[in-house]
């Protein structure tokens, strides 16, 4: 029987999570990474997942930096950071043929738009995954917090794609909890902002997410940030089923259950590189300017961020 054949593209703190557990159940996982050397490195060392009470799988995938090596793939899970989706679209060709499914698990809205133009509409799905891991080191990662993975295409509509479901049947054999929806982009809203009202925050002050709950003036940021952000939302037609009150509500839910973390776009400042601001508050301000709307905020917020990276970058 022909094996089921997975690529994830970026070996990120997500990539290794993924990989690692989908290696131990179906072994035919590869990794595309775009740095030589390390991904020698990880070839013959592996990866590393710790998991929380500490134990931990190993996994062995083939890692290359050359798509043709790896070639034509039933499954591609792209995780690169969505600032390295435009760096990552060219290999898509040696990676997909005519039923290839190409699933985007990144942060933010603007990534798949990037993917759609390589890969066709019927073979693009896009994800929000609750789950978080933190690079250890390299090729280590440790698995920070679970949560649902839900998929659902790149246009939405009522026909079902067996390979979707086929997909999420994949993870949840890894231990991933998986739910194949018709519209993914209620579920892609919620979860930017949350973002909104969180990454840029943490990345200009420091601080972990829980807290920006101590101080009543970075809580006055993140209401307006939000606001703005659920008012553009509105004006585009989506629908996430909640009111403002519910949302934010909710973005100081996620900030007291994510504590201890160290937000993604604190880590990527804290590297010294690029952050997903573009693809965060950066994809409101782009979608309130189509909409006719001001979004101050979120574009105060936007300066400030790039105004770190270029100072520390
Ligand atoms: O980007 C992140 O770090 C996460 O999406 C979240 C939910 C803010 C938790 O840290």
């Amino acid at each position: 029987m022909k094996q089921t054949k997975i690529a994830i593209i970026g070996p990120g703190s997500l990539g290794i999570l993924f990989a690692t557990r989908i290696w131990q159940q179906f072994q035919n996982v590869a990794i595309l990474d775009y740095k030589k050397e390390r991904a020698e490195r990880l070839a013959s060392k592996g990866l590393t997942l710790i998991e929380q009470g500490e134990t931990e799988i190993r996994a062995f995938p083939m890692v290359s930096t050359e798509p043709r090596h790896i070639g034509e793939q039933d499954f591609v899970l792209v995780l690169v950071k969505a600032f390295q989706t435009e760096a990552i679209v060219d290999s898509l060709r040696s990676l997909c043929g005519p039923k290839t499914l190409v699933i985007s698990l990144q942060n933010g809205i603007g990534a798949g738009d990037i993917i759609a133009k390589e890969v066709s509409d019927g073979n693009l799905a896009l994800g929000v995954t609750m789950h978080g891991a933190n690079k250890n080191d390299e090729g280590t990662a440790i698995h920070a917090g679970s949560g649902l993975t839900i998929l659902g295409k790149y246009q939405p509509g009522p026909l079902r794609d067996d390979r979707l479901l086929q997909f999420a049947r994949i993870l949840e054999t890894a231990g991933f909890q998986s739910e194949v929806v018709q519209d993914i982009y209620p579920f892609l809203w919620k979860k930017l902002l949350v973002n909104v009202g969180i990454n840029p925050i943490t990345a200009i002050t420091g601080l972990k997410n829980g807290q920006i709950l101590n101080y009543s003036h970075l809580l006055a940021i993140q209401e307006q940030a939000v606001r703005e952000g659920f008012e553009v939302m509105l004006r585009l037609g989506k629908d996430i089923g909640m009111d403002f009150q519910q949302l934010l509500d909710f973005v100081r839910q996620v900030c007291k259950d994510t504590g201890d973390n160290i937000s993604s776009m604190l880590q990527d400042r804290l590297r010294g590189g690029p952050t997903e601001i573009d693809f965060i508050n950066g994809a409101v301000v782009r979608l309130a300017r189509k909409a006719g709307l001001s979004v101050p905020v979120n574009e105060t917020l936007c300066h400030l961020v790039e105004f770190y990276s270029e100072v520390s970058g």
